[in-house]
């Protein structure tokens, strides 16, 4: 296992659309692995292949309290098949664009399908913070961030302020 570096806003990478995975194999433990460990260093709660940089639809997660036994989730082609009419308020954050939080509205509850590490199919109702993550890992699959779904003027300064820090520390040879 490795920690990966993870990419941040603006890198245009993560607004890709990200493949399903053929098959669950080795390669993807071995990349789902790597993912776990790069997320709880970070740390974080979730983390989608595409935020290092692996255009492939593979979530890890872990939503389990800090006073708790990690419980960690492996989520291979992941979709969302119902979502509650009902909504939920949630501050959100991303490790793709550290140090920023907002409150974002989404379906209270979701019931999402994915392969687990063995490629087996599940299918999980969720509510609360699980419902959040998951809707927000799979946002990333499809190049969409969190930040698409505040009002446009709080995004477009976000974007602007991560643009500014990329250019310094471009300039700045780091
Ligand atoms: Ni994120």
């Amino acid at each position: 296992m490795s920690i990966r570096p993870i990419i941040c806003l603006p890198d245009p990478r993560l607004r890709q659309v990200c493949a399903p995975v053929g098959s669950v194999d080795d390669e993807t433990r071995a990349l789902m692995d790597d993912m776990l460990e790069t997320m709880y260093d970070a740390p974080g709660i979730g983390l989608a292949a595409i935020q290092i940089a692996v255009l492939r639809r593979v979530v890890v997660m872990d939503v389990s309290g800090k006073d708790d036994p990690p419980a960690p989730m492996f989520l291979i082609n992941p979709e969302i098949v119902w979502s509650s009419e009902e909504t939920n308020v949630h501050e959100e954050g991303c490790l793709s664009i550290p140090d920023y939080y907002e409150e974002v509205t989404r379906p209270a509850r979701v019931r999402a399908r994915f392969l687990d590490r063995n490629g087996a199919p599940q299918e999980i109702e969720a509510d609360g913070l699980l419902a959040t993550c998951i809707q927000h890992e799979i946002d990333h699959l499809n190049g969409v961030l969190f930040i698409d779904h505040i009002s446009r003027l709080k995004r477009e300064r976000a974007i602007k302020k991560f643009a500014k820090a990329a250019a310094k520390r471009a300039e700045e040879g780091m």
